[in-house]
């Protein structure tokens, strides 16, 4: 158990890459298109690809606000959000070589279609963070968790349910990666909420109301819900959420008994 983020930060920087050079030099991209891929899955991976390329995005927006400031955090942002741009590059990578043309401008088409809406919003949460300065830091990174979490758990069940061998081998290294910044996230979350009564409060409160499936806003409703019901269907898919990912937010302090992921996520899946 880590006692302040810096020593949170100091274990990220000790990871090495799980896609690194050589890992990915070995996926047998060539051998892609002697499986095929479940038609259904091809929006999820769609949708994926473009999440890991917004995170750029988000990064510019969060280095405004008062957690995106404070130099442990950014010192994390820096290397974090190289890698997820590089997930939403191989996961193009996959597509294309799967037969699927996703074009040269598919960076450009995704930005187009990010509803004005999302901008708005965003900005609204840049100004609505900057009164309670640091102790925003914790509700940020519960949020960041949770999508982490979500995403990590996310790459598993496709990985699972695609059954595409090579689809798997590059999963492998992103789960791992998901994993690393969902623990950096979960463990500074739980530093920042160990603070302050306030900020355990604060968090729960803004997570609890505002909270959304990772992607939603910058992607439309529908195709965040498609994503959803499709990876983790029915009554099965909600105790898998909330076993996977509803529980281990609860560990955090100030969040025992916190169902408000679970609630979220139930009537998309239908149950
Ligand atoms: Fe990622
Ligand atoms: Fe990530």
């Amino acid at each position: 158990m880590f006692e302040t983020d810096k020593e949170v930060l100091d274990w990220y920087e000790r990871q090495p890459r799980a896609l690194s050079k050589e890992y990915v030099n070995s996926i047998r991209w060539n051998e892609v298109k002697n499986y095929p891929v479940n038609p259904a899955f091809i929006p999820v991976l769609i949708y994926m690809r473009d999440i890991e390329y917004f995170t750029d995005m988000y990064y510019q927006e969060l280095r405004r606000t008062p957690t995106g400031k404070d130099p442990v955090i950014r010192k994390f942002m820096d290397r974090w959000s190289i890698e997820e741009l590089h997930h939403g590059n191989l996961l193009n990578r996959f597509l294309e070589e799967a037969g699927i043309r996703t074009g040269k401008n598919w960076q450009a088409e995704a930005t187009r279609k990010i509803p004005r809406l999302y901008t708005i919003g965003s900005y609204l949460v840049d100004h609505s963070s900057r009164p309670f300065g640091k102790y925003f830091h914790g509700a940020h990174m519960v949020w960041g968790a949770i999508n982490e979490i979500t995403a990590m758990n996310a790459y598993r069940r496709l990985s699972d349910l695609a059954g595409h061998p090579v689809l798997k081998q590059l999963l492998i290294g992103i789960v791992q990666e998901e994993s690393i910044h969902s623990s950096f996230y979960w463990n500074v979350a739980r530093v920042k909420l160990r603070e302050t009564q306030f900020s355990r409060n604060l968090a729960r409160f803004i997570i609890g109301k505002f909270w959304k499936p990772v992607g939603q806003g910058a992607k439309p409703q529908d195709e965040a819900n498609y994503v959803i019901s499709t990876l983790w269907p029915g009554k099965e898919g909600l105790d898998l959420f909330d076993q996977k990912i509803g529980n281990r937010i609860e560990r955090l302090p100030g969040f025992l008994g916190f169902k408000g992921l679970t609630e979220r996520v139930a009537p998309i899946v239908q149950v």
